[in-house]
Parts: structure tokens; C-alpha cells; sequence
């Protein structure tokens, strides 16, 4: 039985008995109506093409701000700010847990004085920034925020996301910090905040992304996914916060796999399914609060180390199964990722292979081209059956926080990620170079590398930084920020003023600690 990523039976031929009882006004809607299956805007590429914004980062401010310029001027629509693990930990370069990861896989944030550095020369009010940053994802807002208030740009201007997706961090990946309450609480002070001071600014990312690296079909992604959008959902209305005002500006982040039929179908069920959680189930009444809005980077875990430059093929395709299912914005991973961070050519290779999709292909001049197509049109309605089925297993858990306790998502995704290695160990499944069309002795691959002074930089800055401040005066705005986070206060107004006396990163994320302490996974699944 030949099945696809997600386990449903595919068939060889599918022909118009599949599609007997399909009736596409329900099914389909236009593009850019209710279900929004064909695309959430009425023109699609054909009035503008995604944003080709490409994942970047690395060593300090400085060389980062190099790289944004380079990708502006090479034709990259959107910035996106890769930063390194002290920074997504909350934690100051300078810490001795800090060491040896300053820089590495990301760049190196500490105080406003760094964000300063990292946008200069950058119009803040032209461009869009997406920033992966999830449990300080309100301290870089902030900094970010202060940027653009140097610049003459009011926040009202402002448009970019931050990811600001704890729930899949505690799933997947794992640069968490508070226990998920507090964490629910810190999100939906930034939904509010963001209503009053950054209106147009994306609040959230909810990412199926780093559970799909971590081993899950395009089924549990997009289950999982969406049942941690409904508890986020569900959060700021108990907040207080109007349904038809703060979702509108909640976005996604989806992987884009190989299996190029199976991820279109993937991206349309992903989006009937939102539309109808919001409208019948949250009483959704704008439109945009219906939208699914999606960001998609191609699939790091598919890349090889064997036989680089192969990647470049496999992302292409991905590229390409990402914008024929309507993706908003697209990163394609450069061919080097799998070894080391990207070299400058790698990097511009892979904004190319977005630009030939775009301009040199037709698929930006018909919108969801396989719209009535026996094959997809089924496989997304077995696609979304499955979805709805998982969703509807962590709602029975008590919903996403409760199934993460229980840990039911990390489960299910390790027996998906044991299966696949399984598969690929005994060849049952091909990955070319790796263990079929293998080339013996390759010559090695140069990657680009992280030059180790960076952290001695890195912590010299700082060394000034706590000099040259009023000491006195972060102190009493840190305490300024336990007293809220203590009490039931937005606590970004604090947070921000504490940021523009040039409180570090870490030092905010300690306060907070300080008062919501510390998630422990419990160890008993
Ligand atoms: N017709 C009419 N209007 C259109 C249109 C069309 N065809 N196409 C676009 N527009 C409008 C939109 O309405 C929008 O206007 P608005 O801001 O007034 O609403 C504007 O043009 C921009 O369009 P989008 O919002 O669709 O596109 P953006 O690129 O600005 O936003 C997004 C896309 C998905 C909504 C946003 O959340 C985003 O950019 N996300 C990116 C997330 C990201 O980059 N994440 C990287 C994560 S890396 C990571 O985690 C992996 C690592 O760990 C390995």
C-alpha cells in the first residue's frame, strides 16, 4: 500500500468518482472568501507576489546589518532575524551559560545599543521584520520598537511578526523560559500592547515548522499547530481582548517538504480549517480574522550533507510546492545549510531560486491552479479529515497546554520522526546520496565560519554598556517590571522603559524569572 507523509492510502489514478459529493462553493469558496481554500486574497500573486524574505543572522550586530543590506539589495522583499541561543534563552552574552554560543546560530542581541547597530541604514518604515524570537519575544518588540522611534518612525508604521510561539517550544525545539501560564499571560499582554502601540504588527507566528523538523506528518502539523492557535486564541479572550481585533494580525509558519502534492494539499486544508475554527467556533465575524496568513521555509531536515549542491533541486521543488499552496512569504534554505551557516553565495542562490519561480515560471499568473484537480481536491479533504481528527484528540486531553503536560504532541511526533529513520535505514525510502546514488570520496565542502573573537566582542560591549548607564535607574525600572509582572498590569510599558535605560535582555528575562519562575518539563512521558 503506497501511502503518503501524513499515512493516508494513495491511489494511482484518481478520476471524478472521488470527487462525487465535492461541491465547490462550500468546499472551495473564491480566492480570498470563506474557506479561503484557494488563497486568502482575491488576486494572489497576480496582484503581488509573495515576500521572499530569507532567514538570516549571525555573530554580532554588525555583520548581520551587513548581510540585510547585501539581501535588500539583491531583491529580498522582507527581512528575518535569526538570532543566536542566548538571545531566544533570555540570557546576556557575558553568562557563563552564554559561552561558546554568542553569535553561533544566530546573532548576538544584548541592549538597545546592539538593535541599534543591527537596523542602521535600514528604513524601518518601508520594510517588514519578522523576528524568531519566542519567550523575549516582547523585549526584542520593544527594542525593535525604540529602533524605529530613532529613525522618526511611529509605531503605528511599523509592520513585520514576531514568533512569539511558546506552546510549540515546549513541543519542539525548546527555547522556552516561564511555565506556560505565565507564558500565556506575557502573549497576551503583547496582543494588547500591539493593539494600542503597533497596530499592524503580526503578533504571533504559530509554527508548525520545528514540530514538522522534529518528525511530524503534514497531518500532526497542521493539527498541532492549529490546536495551539485555538489555546492562544482562547487565552486572549479570557484577557478581555475582541476576538475580531486581535486575530487578524495572528499569523503561521509552515515547513514546505518534497512531497510537493501532499504539501499543497497540506496548505489548503490548513486554511479551510482555520476559517471554520474561527467563524463557528470562535465567532469570528471580520474576514481577517478568518485568513489563514502563512509564512513557509522549505524543509532544513530534508537537506543533505552528502552531495551538497543536490539541495538545490530539493529546495526549488519545495519553493515551489510552497507557493502553489498560497504561501504569504517564503524563505528557501540555501544548499549549504545542512553543514554550516550559509556562505554569502549559497545565500544568494537561494533568493534566486524564489526570483525564477516568480518571474521566470506562470505559476504566479493563475491562482491555485489545482483547484478541481481529482488528486489534490481529495487528498485535502483526507488531509484536513486526519487534521480535524488530531485536534480534536488534544481538545479531549484538555487542549493544547493539558496534552502538553501530558505529553501527547511529543509523542506522537518521536513515533512519526522513529518511523521515517526506520525507512530510511532499511531503504524504503530514498534520499539520494545518502542511501542511494551515493558518490565515494567527495571532495569536502567549505562552509563559512563563525570567527570565535566575536564573543570576546560581544562581552567587551557590554562591559561598557553597564559602565556607561544609569545603574540606579535600570534597577528601579526592573523592579518597576516584577512589581507588574507581579500584579495583573501589561507589563511592556515597564519592560520598555527599562529597555531604553539599556537594561540587557538578560537582565529583563531575570526579572521575569524572578516572579514567574521557570518551565520544568515533567520527565514522565
Ligand atoms: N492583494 C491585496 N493585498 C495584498 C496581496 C494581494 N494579492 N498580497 C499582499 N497584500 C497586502 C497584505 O494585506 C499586507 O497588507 P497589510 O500589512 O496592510 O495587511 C501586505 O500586502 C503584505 O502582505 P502579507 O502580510 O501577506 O505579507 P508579509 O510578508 O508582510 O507577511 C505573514 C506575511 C506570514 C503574515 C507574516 O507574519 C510574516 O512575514 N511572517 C514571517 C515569519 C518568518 O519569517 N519566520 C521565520 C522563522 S525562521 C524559524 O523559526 C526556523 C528556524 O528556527 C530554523
Amino acid at each position: 500500500m503506497v501511502r503518503s507523509e501524513s499515512g493516508v492510502p494513495l491511489k494511482a489514478v484518481y478520476d471524478a468518482a472521488e470527487l462525487a459529493g465535492f461541491d465547490p462553493d462550500t468546499a472551495l469558496g473564491e480566492p480570498g472568501t470563506f474557506p479561503f481554500t484557494r488563497g486568502v486574497y482575491p488576486s494572489m500573486y497576480t496582484g503581488r507576489p509573495w515576500t521572499m524574505r530569507q532567514y538570516a543572522g549571525f555573530g554580532t550586530a554588525k555583520e548581520s546589518n551587513a548581510r540585510y543590506h547585501e539581501l535588500v539589495a539583491n531583491g529580498t522583499g522582507g527581512l528575518s532575524v535569526a538570532f543566536d541561543l542566548p538571545t531566544q534563552m533570555g540570557y546576556d552574552s557575558d553568562e557563563a551559560i552564554a559561552r561558546g554560543e554568542v553569535g553561533k546560530v544566530g546573532v548576538a542581541i544584548d541592549s538597545l545599543d546592539d538593535m541599534r547597530v543591527l537596523f542602521d541604514g535600514l528604513p524601518l518604515g518601508e520594510i517588514s521584520t519578522s523576528m524568531t524570537i519566542n519567550a523575549p519575544a516582547a523585549t526584542l518588540l520593544l527594542l525593535y520598537q525604540l529602533v524605529g522611534e530613532d529613525q522618526g518612525i511611529p509605531g503605528s508604521k511599523l509592520t513585520g511578526t514576531i514568533q512569539n510561539d511558546v506552546l510549540k517550544e515546549y513541543i519542539a525545539r525548546g527555547t522556552y523560559i516561564y511555565p506556560p501560564k505565565a507564558s500565556l499571560r506575557l502573549i497576551s499582554d503583547i496582543f494588547a500592547y500591539c493593539q494600542r502601540e503597533i497596530p499592524r504588527w503580526n503578533t504571533i507566528s504559530i509554527s508548525g515548522y520545528h514540530m514538522a523538523e522534529a518528525g511530524a506528518t503534514p497531518a500532526q502539523e497542521i493539527a498541532f499547530t492549529l490546536a495551539n492557535a485555538k489555546e492562544y486564541v482562547r487565552a486572549a479572550i479570557a484577557a478581555g481582548l475582541d476576538v475580531d481585533v486581535f486575530a487578524p494580525r495572528l499569523s503561521f509558519f509552515f515547513v514546505a517538504r518534497t512531497t510537493l502534492l501532499e504539501e499543497i494539499a497540506k496548505f489548503r486544508a490548513a486554511r479551510r480549517i482555520w476559517a471554520h475554527i474561527m467563524r463557528d467556533e470562535f465567532g469570528a465575524k471580520n474576514p481577517k480574522s478568518q485568513m489563514l496568513r502563512f509564512h513557509t521555509q522549505t524543509a532544513g531536515v530534508q537537506l543533505t550533507a552528502q552531495q551538497p549542491e543536490v539541495n538545490l533541486v530539493r529546495v526549488a521543488i519545495q519553493g515551489l510546492a510552497a507557493v502553489l499552496g498560497g504561501t504569504q512569504s517564503l524563505h528557501t534554505n540555501s544548499f549549504d545549510e545542512a553543514i554550516a551557516l550559509p556562505t554569502e553565495k549559497a545565500a544568494r542562490l537561494a533568493l534566486r531560486t524564489q526570483q525564477v519561480i516568480a518571474y521566470e515560471t506562470d505559476v504566479t499568473k493563475i491562482i491555485d491552479p489545482f483547484a478541481g484537480s481529482y488528486a489534490i481536491e481529495t487528498m485535502t479533504d483526507e488531509l484536513e479529515a486526519a487534521a480535524l481528527g488530531l485536534i480534536q484528540a488534544v481538545e479531549d486531553r484538555g487542549g493544547a497546554v493539558a496534552a502538553i503536560e501530558q505529553g501527547f504532541q511529543k509523542n506522537e511526533i518521536e513515533a512519526s520522526a522513529y518511523r521515517v529513520a526506520q525507512e530510511i535505514d532499511d531503504k524504503t525510502r530514498t534520499v539520494v546520496g545518502v542511501n542511494k546514488y551515493l558518490v565515494a570520496d567527495e571532495e569536502p565542502y567549505e562552509p563559512l565560519r563563525v570567527d570565535p573573537q566575536i564573543e570576546a566582542d560581544q562581552r567587551e560591549r557590554l562591559a561598557v554598556l553597564r559602565r556607561e548607564r544609569d545603574n540606579a535607574a535600570v534597577t528601579r525600572a526592573l523592579d518597576e517590571l516584577r512589581t507588574t509582572a507581579d500584579g495583573t498590569g501589561n507589563v511592556l510599558p515597564p519592560m520598555r522603559e527599562a529597555l531604553k535605560l539599556r537594561a540587557t535582555g538578560g537582565e529583563v528575562a531575570h526579572a521575569l524569572r524572578d516572579v514567574w519562575g521557570t518551565y520544568q518539563p515533567q520527565d514522565r512521558f
